[in-house]
């Protein structure tokens, strides 16, 4: 086969790109290792920062966003004994969207295959070749067992953290910056009405839980576990016992239900650069992972493949590398952006584990910052820039 842009992976990465080149007649083929319904199902982010919206928006997805996403104009944040809540309208003139990216995925899948996008689902094998030629290849074994190769202009590696376009780059040329977290988050998501109208992120002696939601009958929640914990040891029971606990508030019900779905996502913070080696450009969780308590992960993969689009169409229609030059270091200064401003949520919020020697010094640290954080006006407009993206202006 031969196309312009090869994509490695379906993720909204990959899905995303291919809708941006598609709209700007450019063509594309996808490999994806997991099925259709695996892509589809698979429960992750759920808050777009405004940009990230008007991107969807820009290139056709954004009809059922608008129509079924919640607006949220703030968030709460928690500590023993008070809720107080930072107005992002107020602070920054920006609000984000509560829409799951289970949703996107399925949107994003559609417009695609009704433009006729060649999308090869459940691929094993897959390799990059030649990604410092003028002719890289990618190879894969196809469904039904057959050798396959794309032969195109550029490769675009979309394939997530354990994907294999990150490991194509040379060691010697990558740099890795990264942070190992003590915790890691259980998450849930359940059959009930959201007790909240906005997210609530709570510090708890016991460890930091979050109450989000999907829609106006599914909530989202979080806890605080250890890293080698095993959901096994987490019966419904004790999850929402857990969350009583810990976003308790005089005056306020956590109303429970039965869950849909439980697992545990270890916490890291981690960045690989540069995110691109010759004709192999990365974007997404193939280049960088985040905490999630900043909401960042996928805000930042809309924001690179919205550059990276811009770049491919510049090299492509008019010949003219500039942008692709760019690409790495311009992607950069947002992802580090984001890699800060969700290491500092991640660090005010969750509870150190029981044995650190600072644990005492470090949790009036975090009640400080969260007193200081909901009560100075300048301190509220950081968060509130960060966290709808408005921090930088969007590519
Ligand atoms: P991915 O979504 O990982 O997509 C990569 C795709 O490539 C996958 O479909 C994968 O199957 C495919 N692939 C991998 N290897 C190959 C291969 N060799 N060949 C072909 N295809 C391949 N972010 C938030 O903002 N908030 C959250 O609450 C949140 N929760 C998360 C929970 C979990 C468990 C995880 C893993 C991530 C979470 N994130 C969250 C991060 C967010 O979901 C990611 O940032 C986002 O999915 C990145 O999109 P992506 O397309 O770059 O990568
Ligand atoms: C979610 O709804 O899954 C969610 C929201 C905010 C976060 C992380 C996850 O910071």
């Amino acid at each position: 086969m031969r196309t312009q842009v090869a994509i490695v992976g379906a993720g909204p990465s990959g899905l995303l790109l291919s809708q941006i080149l598609g709209k700007h007649g450019i063509e594309s083929v996808i490999v994806e290792s997991r099925s259709r319904d695996y892509v589809e199902a698979r429960v992750r982010a759920g808050v777009l920062e405004h940009g990230a919206v008007d991107v969807l928006a820009e290139y056709g997805v954004g009809d059922r966003l608008h129509a079924e996403g919640l607006r949220h104009d703030g968030v709460y944040l928690q500590w023993p004994g008070q809720r107080r809540r930072i107005d992002f309208v107020q602070s920054c003139g920006h609000s984000v969207w509560v829409y799951g990216q289970t949703e996107i995925t399925k949107d994003l899948i559609k417009a695609r295959l009704a433009d006729g996008q060649q999308l090869f689902w459940e691929v094993s094998e897959t390799a990059i070749l030649g990604a410092d030629s003028d002719h890289p290849t990618v190879t894969f074994v196809d469904r039904d067992g057959s050798p396959a190769a794309i032969e195109a202009d550029y490769v675009a590696g979309c394939d997530g953290f354990h994907g294999v376009s990150r490991p194509t780059i040379p060691e010697s040329l990558r740099s890795v910056r990264q942070r190992l977290y003590p915790y890691a988050w259980l998450g849930v998501l359940a059959e009930v009405a959201p007790s909240t109208d906005e997210l609530i992120y709570a510090l708890h002696p016991d460890g930091f839980a979050m109450h989000s939601m999907r829609s106006e009958k599914v909530s989202r929640l979080y806890l605080q576990v250890a890293p080698d914990d095993d959901i096994a040891n987490w019966s419904d029971d004790r999850i929402w016992d857990g969350l009583s606990t810990r976003l308790e508030l005089d005056g306020w019900t956590l109303h429970s239900g039965p869950t849909l779905e439980k697992s545990i996502t270890a916490m890291r913070s981690f960045v690989s650069s540069p995110m691109r080696w010759g004709r192999l450009l990365l974007a997404g969780d193939a280049s960088h992972i985040v905490p999630p308590t900043g909401a960042k992960g996928l805000n930042l993969a809309i924001a690179d493949v919205k550059r990276l689009g811009a770049a491919l169409v510049r090299s492509i229609k008019d010949g003219s590398d500039d942008l692709l030059d760019r690409y790495s270091d311009d992607a950069l200064e947002r992802v580090w952006q984001s890699t800060y401003f969700s290491w500092w949520m991640t660090s005010m919020l969750h509870t150190p584990p029981a044995d650190d020697p600072d644990r005492d010094f470090l949790l009036q640290m975090q009640m400080t910052q969260l007193r200081h954080v909901t009560s100075s006006v300048a301190a509220s407009a950081a968060l509130a820039e960060n966290y709808t993206g408005s921090v930088l202006r969007y590519p």
